[in-house]
């Protein structure tokens, strides 16, 4: 094709990405806390709350040292980020920066792989809930039956709490709710304070030997069944407990002070997390030996009523069913913003982002994706789920710290109202660690990320490299 050298040229101009049109101006009344409290919002849920049993799963204590590896790329990502989004303070995040400095293809497939995160992740985070509202119903003695709690693959039936709650939050953002920043202050607060008890009940528990053997299964290995053990695939899972900070991005209009607040709010968010989980693994490892909550769907809870604090754990449990819905309705938010940006630019037919004007919400997209993850939740395992997600967002985070590099080179004299440190050193570490994790992923997931982005390639090449805003 003649032509398809020059859609690589495609580059949006940097300067038509600072309005949103589409949306009202919105008043700027939000400070770096708030902007913590919105990231800390949007990465706080199933990651830590459900993935660490099976990531204990995976390494064994080592977990300790999966946490940190994804825990040092997430934080590489972050920096690149905060750089991108404070020059761009657009909806659209990876999306737009990948279209400014990359050209159309690539940010094609970027904002195809952000969809998929995007759905994947509200799928994930209801199936966490799912299992914390059994737990909580089993202490109430109102039991679910365990075939309403798995899908076909794992003998069950279809997981119905999480299809119910895919489907409730897709329902409350179409009616048009909006989640405040203050409810959202709440439930962060709410989040942590449940963390913080169980690090301070788990303590007084704590065995050492618990830690021995620390790498059961070393750096990386394979079963003979082809499962990927160690250190490294543990991390490409909990990587799933990081990620988040990106939708802070969206509130980039509101911040009273986008600069400041911004890179505080990104950056600030992550590593408060990364602390927060360090903690809350050693707890959980030195209390309970990993075999015993490894298996578990609600390990937190699990732990607490294995060391006699039922009702504590019961209360965890609570924190759970009452604060994950936001982290559900921030990515299904995010993932309509996505569309609506892709819609803007005609990469996507207009009529799926259309905004109704009674709710200001694009109804059939939210919808759209309330259902998608309603079956994914209801039909796949966890894992699974979450593993897809990430390769998602690994790309995405990828051409975020590739398009900050660049853009470096391309643009130096620009004015960055954040700048990454040792950008060099930070973008490559950003790259090879994602890089790193994504080969460390199951060779399925891989697969079928391929074949999802295979698809997005036919899609771009039948209907959106015509239809592009771009096109001349
Ligand atoms: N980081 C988010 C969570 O763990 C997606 O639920």
């Amino acid at each position: 094709m003649r032509n398809f050298a020059a859609v690589f040229r495609r580059l949006k101009p940097i300067e038509s990405v600072h309005d949103n049109p589409g949306t009202e101006k919105l008043v700027p009344t939000l400070s770096w806390h708030h902007l913590v409290a919105l990231g800390v919002g949007g990465i706080v849920g199933t990651g830590i709350y459900t993935l660490i049993g099976q990531a204990a799963g995976l390494a064994g204590p080592g977990m300790i040292v999966s946490f940190i590896i994804a825990g040092l790329v997430s934080a590489c990502a972050a920096l690149a980020y905060a750089e991108m989004a404070t020059m761009m303070p657009a909806a659209g995040s990876a999306y737009t920066y990948s279209y400014v400095v990359m050209g159309e293809p690539i940010a094609w497939l970027v904002g195809w792989s952000l969809i998929l995160e995007y759905t994947v992740v509200c799928a994930a985070v209801a199936v966490g809930w799912s299992a914390y509202a059994a737990g909580f119903m089993a202490w109430l003695n109102l039991p679910i039956v365990p075939e309403l709690l798995k899908g076909p693959s794992a003998g069950g039936i279809i997981n119905l709490p999480a299809v119910g709650i895919c489907l409730a939050v897709a329902g409350l953002l179409a009616a048009g709710t909006r989640e405040s920043a203050t409810v959202n202050f709440v439930l962060v607060i709410l989040k942590l304070a449940a963390l913080a008890a169980f690090v301070a009940l788990a303590l007084p528990a704590f065995n050492s030997a618990h830690f021995t053997p620390f790498l059961p299964y070393g750096w990386s290995s394979m079963t003979a069944a082809g499962v990927k053990l160690g250190v490294l695939p543990a991390a490409s899972l909990i990587f799933f407990a990081f990620y988040g900070f990106d939708t802070i991005s969206t509130a980039a209009e509101e911040a009273k002070r986008p600069g400041r607040d911004l890179s505080v709010g990104i950056v600030g968010s992550m590593l408060l997390c990364t602390v927060i989980y360090i903690a809350v693994a050693l707890a959980a490892i030195g209390a309970v030996p990993v075999a015993v909550f490894a298996p578990s769907a609600e390990p937190l809870a699990l732990i607490l009523r294995t060391i006699h604090q039922e009702n504590w754990s019961a209360m965890i449990g609570l924190a759970a069913i009452i604060a994950f819905p936001t982290v559900i309705m921030v990515f299904m938010y995010g993932q309509s913003r996505i569309f609506f940006v892709m819609a803007r630019d005609r990469l996507l037919p207009g009529s799926l982002a259309k905004v109704n004007s009674r709710t200001g919400t694009p109804i059939a997209v939210t919808i759209f994706t309330g259902v998608v993850s309603a079956v994914i939740s209801g039909l796949a395992p966890l894992s699974e789920i979450a593993q897809l997600a990430n390769s998602g967002t690994l790309c995405a985070f990828i051409a975020v710290a590739l398009s900050m590099m660049i853009f470096r080179v391309r643009d130096p004299a620009r004015k960055r109202v954040f700048k990454t440190p040792l950008w060099g050193l930070v973008g490559t570490g950003a790259i090879v660690g994602c890089l790193y994790l994504f080969a460390s992923l199951p060779l399925d997931t891989q697969i079928r990320f391929v074949i999802w982005n295979a698809i997005g390639l036919v899609v771009y090449l039948a209907y959106s490299v015509r239809k592009s805003r771009l096109a001349k």
